[in-house]
């Protein structure tokens, strides 16, 4: 929810911009239809010439953009990520999310606390640090984390902390911040032939599959540093897209919709789809926008981040085919305001697609033009949401909007649009013929969908779950981490196998599983032997979601991390519905409560009520994506609630579970 501003600054600092400052105002503002969307980068430009933004800042930007300054101050006060004037010069923000807290962020930030001398939301008397709690940082895999001016520092532990901290000390000036980013576990599939096979009852032997398919989104990560575009085209990229600018726009939608890829961002709605939705010109004249949610702020969630830094030109070649189909001109990748490093790496890809002509009055030589900009958030968790990334995109708070209509009929500045994962675009290339391969191979890849009534296993049928995926598993695994493998490989073995996550840590025995981010139910150890894709999941009661796979081992108080969970969707309610606003924090205080021993059994009927009335009732599904959870843990381990409940206190002294023995293996 929207921050709150320091109620009073001493003096209104007059400001002005430098003249490349300026000028670079004016390029941006060109790269918009409207003034107005200018406004979250004229607030960086801001933060870098002033070092924050302050209330001289604010009213500068608001004469620039022909706005008043109150609604600069009302859109800034949304944002918890701009750098304000009481921020010290570093910023640390240490990561209290749920996967982060299983691996020891709590016990981590008291470290941090004691050791700058000051609590969250503070800052050093020699105004060198401030310290606050943040959320989610797309980087679960190498928790604990935390960032310093925007730049992760990972897999952290007091120890490293201090010395990272020592050394920023010692040479402010020159420190690269990004030395605390780590790259420890670059997982390649076992080299074995790539073949099909059945197993001896026949079926499709998907665990064969899985072991023998090469990585294929992150076939170019874990380089420590972005491919190139020569890398990029050396492995057979930029290929599909100009494949795909070859066939007619409706023909590249149909194949789209042929190759069953149904979006990553978390609905897994199929892609082609929702491209058709887009109206004829006849219809509705004017631009279409293509704009990608590079948000990734569901918790659990890392794989944009990776393909984004570590291989831009597959979502810039995907960007291509999609602006192609939908009949855009103009592509916009929304990126996390705390993805500084990512966003720094897309300008660098863009810029070098422009000069190899990807982009341009006359994109890879077919006669049209096609512009792609990055845009930077400013830190809101509902921003990921489509309706309120296209209102931030615009200029505004991230304020999601009343579907219908859909974005595909009046998207961004009224306009059709086509809001899609990163992950769903970087799957476009494989399947006009970048890297060799191809649409029929595509199709092959994961579980085919199935008509009704055909295989009574399947009785109401199945959409099917195709091509490359990427899944993000953190927790208490033995390897956290990315693991590109298809659909339809089991979720036991996928943690289990030392092939794969090698088990619970310390030897321990599973209790849950979270498979599609915090937003979605969790299931218990006992329902681990599912195939990983759409059908299966939402069968067994879940969904894939963002592919965002949290493991729980037995130490942990499920009470204690639905809390956890709860506290993180009362602080990113945006606050429009009252069912989700109050009803968010409501349910927050009482998940407290019985975890501190001071709850009722009237309490977990309350909490059923709260999500009854939220449910449906709300202009986004926020209030889904807290209620869920809690319905679930709730019904999934109501022993747990009630010991709580009986006993007065928390049957584990109140810990979220027991400390890790063990570093992550590589
Ligand atoms: C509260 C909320 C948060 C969301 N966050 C993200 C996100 O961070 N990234 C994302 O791609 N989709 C997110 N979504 C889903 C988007 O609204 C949208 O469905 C998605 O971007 C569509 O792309 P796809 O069809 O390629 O999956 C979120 C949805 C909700 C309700
Ligand atoms: S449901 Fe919640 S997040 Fe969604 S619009 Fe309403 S208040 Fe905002
Ligand atoms: S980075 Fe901390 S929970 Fe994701």
């Amino acid at each position: 929810m929207a921050t709150a501003l320091p109620t009073a600054e001493p003096t209104v600092v007059e400001r002005s911009f430098s003249p490349e400052a300026e000028a670079e105002l004016q390029a941006i503002i060109k790269k918009y239809p409207e003034k107005r969307a200018a406004l979250l980068p004229a607030l960086r430009i801001c933060e870098r010439e002033f070092g924050c933004v302050d209330h001289g800042g604010m009213r500068l930007v608001a004469q620039k953009l022909d706005l008043t300054p109150a609604y600069v101050l009302g859109t800034v006060s949304f944002y918890t990520h701009f750098r304000r004037p009481s921020d010290g010069t570093f910023v640390i923000e240490v990561c209290r999310t749920l996967p982060c807290a299983l691996r020891g962020a709590d016990d981590f930030a008291k470290h941090v606390s004691r050791k700058l001398g000051i609590q969250p939301g503070e800052t050093t008397k020699d105004g060198r640090f401030t310290l606050k709690n943040a959320e989610c940082m797309a980087a679960c895999d190498k928790a604990p984390v935390a960032q310093v001016n925007g730049y992760n520092w990972e897999l952290l532990d007091p120890k490293t902390f201090d010395e990272l901290l020592d050394q920023l000390m010692k040479d402010p000036g020159s420190f690269d911040l990004r030395k605390g980013c780590k790259d420890p576990y670059p997982w390649t599939a076992p080299a074995e032939p790539t073949a099909g096979r059945t197993r001896p009852d026949g079926e499709r032997d998907y665990e064969h599959e899985a072991l023998t398919h090469e990585p294929q989104l992150l076939r170019r990560c874990y380089k420590g540093r972005p491919a190139t575009y020569a890398e990029y085209v050396a492995d057979g990229g930029y290929k599909g897209s100009k494949a795909a600018l070859a066939i007619a726009p409706a023909k590249v939608t149909e194949m789209v919709k042929d190759s069953g890829l149904r979006g990553r961002g978390g609905a897994g709605f199929l892609t082609g789809m929702k491209w058709g939705f887009i109206p004829s010109t006849e219809q509705v004249a004017g631009n279409r926008y293509l704009v990608i949610n590079a948000d990734e702020s569901e918790p659990g969630t890392f794989k944009d981040r990776k393909l984004m830094e570590d291989d831009p030109h597959l979502l810039l070649e995907g960007i291509v085919i999609a602006s192609h189909a939908i009949g855009a001109n103009d592509a916009y990748i929304y990126i996390r305001g705390e993805m500084v490093y990512g966003a720094e790496v897309l300008e660098q890809a863009i810029a070098e697609a422009y000069q190899n002509g990807v982009f341009g009055p006359d994109a890879l030589g077919f006669g049209k033009r096609l512009d792609c900009v990055v845009h930077r958030g400013a830190g809101a968790y509902i921003c990921g949401e489509e309706t309120a990334l296209l209102s931030s995109l615009e200029g505004g708070r991230g304020y999601p909007r009343l579907k219908p209509p859909f974005p595909a009929i009046k998207g961004a500045w009224g306009q059709p649009t086509i809001v899609n994962n990163v992950e769903t675009i970087a799957n476009l290339p494989f399947m006009f013929g970048a890297f060799g391969k191809g649409l029929d191979w595509y199709k092959g890849l994961g579980t085919p969908g199935l008509a009704p009534g055909v295989d009574p296993k399947w009785p109401r049928g199945r959409l099917g779950s195709r091509g490359p995926k990427v899944w993000c598993v953190s927790g208490h695994v033995n390897r956290p981490g990315l693991y590109d493998v298809p659909f339809g490989l089991s979720l036991q073995q996928l943690i289990m196998d030392p092939r794969y996550c090698g088990g619970i840590r310390d030897g321990r025995k599973l209790k849950g599983i979270v498979p599609g981010g915090s937003s979605f139910q969790v299931l218990k150890a006992d329902q681990v032997d599912v195939a990983l894709c759409y059908d299966a999941i939402a069968d067994a009661g879940s969904s894939v979601g963002s592919a965002a796979i949290f493991v729980f081992d037995d130490s942990t108080c499920m009470v204690n991390a639905l809390w956890n969970v709860l506290r993180f969707y009362a602080h990113e309610s945006c606050g429009q519905c009252t069912p989700c606003r109050e009803g968010s924090g409501w349910m927050e205080k009482i998940v407290g409560r019985i975890e501190r021993g001071m709850g009722t059994m009237e309490d977990l009927a309350t909490i059923d009520a709260i999500a009854d009335q939220a449910c449906g009732k709300t202009i986004c599904v926020f209030a889904e994506a807290f209620s869920w959870p809690a319905q679930s843990y709730i019904k999934q381990f109501k022993d747990e609630f009630v010991a709580h409940i009986k006993q007065r206190r928390c049957p584990q002294g109140g810990r979220l579970c027991a400390p890790s023995q063990a570093r992550p293996q590589a």
